[in-house]
């Protein structure tokens, strides 16, 4: 099988937008697709912005030359067949639904080249949730970026038993050739490696909160402290965005997850408190 070089990413919203950037930075040459023309308007604005970004926080050989000539590596449509005829990976970053990530497979079965790998950058849904629609289960993956992929630039990589071992070295060459540290997952799990630990230390934290055994500078000097990692829980649920930590309380089955969500939308949501985004969380920035 030859090297990706053509990738498609489909959906350029938070996370589409900064895939194809990344890609685009380190010489792919990257079709942006989505519904419409404002939602294209909105990435060529996201796009812009990361390239100032990328030279703001030195992003290794990030000049204001090469993150003007990535812009140009990105070529944008709102016309599916034409966004994945010549694509050698389609990157798929549309909203976490299995009802919209279902009808889009459907469609992308029939429009893509046979050769044509199919990655999913799902947070929740396992590959094997999606393997079906894709008419190509051989050829199809999660590859799963992380919120700020120029800085926490892990490309978490699992297959279903389906995937052909060798589509799977692909993507993970591929990822390495983007500028992400790829992390090979042997099988499949809910939550990757990542959200698998951190999911039930922010748990944890937020328990500690509401039981009143500690405040949230206590619980973060201890983590840090103790363990040498550079934030504490509370400092990563207002990177994350404490909406977002609202809504996983919210849609959570698990038991105290609704007076955490509770807590979040009296203490923070309801008073503009999202967290860095808004320059207050749980800390003043
Ligand atoms: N936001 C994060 O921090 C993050 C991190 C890792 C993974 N993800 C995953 O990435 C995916 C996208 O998340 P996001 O936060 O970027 O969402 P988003 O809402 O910011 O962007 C989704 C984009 O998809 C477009 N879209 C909707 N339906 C479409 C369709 N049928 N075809 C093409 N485009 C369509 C929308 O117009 C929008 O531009 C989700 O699966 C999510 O789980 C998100």
């Amino acid at each position: 099988m030859h090297d990706i070089q053509k990738l498609t990413v489909l959906g350029t919203g938070v996370l589409g937008s900064q895939i194809a950037y990344q890609a685009a930075f380190h010489g792919f040459d990257v079709v942006a697709y989505d519904l419409t023309n404002d939602a294209i308007d909105g990435a060529r604005a996201r796009m812009a912005k990361l390239a100032t970004v990328y030279v703001a926080d030195e992003v290794a050989g990030a000049t204001d030359k090469t993150t003007a000539a990535a812009l140009d590596n990105v070529r944008y449509s709102t016309d599916l067949a034409d966004a994945v005829s010549r694509a050698d990976l389609v990157v798929e970053a549309v909203p976490e639904s299995l009802e919209i990530k279902r009808a889009l497979y459907e469609k992308l079965a029939t429009l893509a080249p046979a050769g044509t790998i199919f990655a999913t950058n799902s947070s929740t849904l396992l590959p094997s949730d999606l393997k079906n629609f894709t008419g190509r289960p051989d050829r199809f993956l999660a590859l799963h970026y992380a919120n700020n992929v120029w800085r926490q630039n892990t490309a978490e990589v699992m297959g279903t038993t389906d995937t052909d071992p060798v589509v799977y070295q692909a993507v993970v060459n591929f990822a390495r050739r983007s500028g992400l540290v790829p992390i090979e997952l042997k099988k499949e799990k809910a939550g990757y490696v990542l959200n698998s630990l951190l999911v039930p230390l922010l748990n944890a934290a937020a328990e500690l909160l509401l039981e009143g055994v500690a405040d949230p500078e206590t619980i973060d000097k201890t983590w840090r402290i103790a363990t040498g990692a550079p934030a504490g829980p509370f400092q990563i649920y207002d990177v994350i965005g404490l909406k977002t930590a609202y809504n996983v309380a919210v849609a959570s089955p698990e038991p105290g997850s609704q007076a955490w969500a509770g807590y979040l939308k009296a203490n923070y949501i309801d008073k503009g408190k999202l967290g860095t985004a808004t320059g207050e969380g749980f800390y003043n920035y």
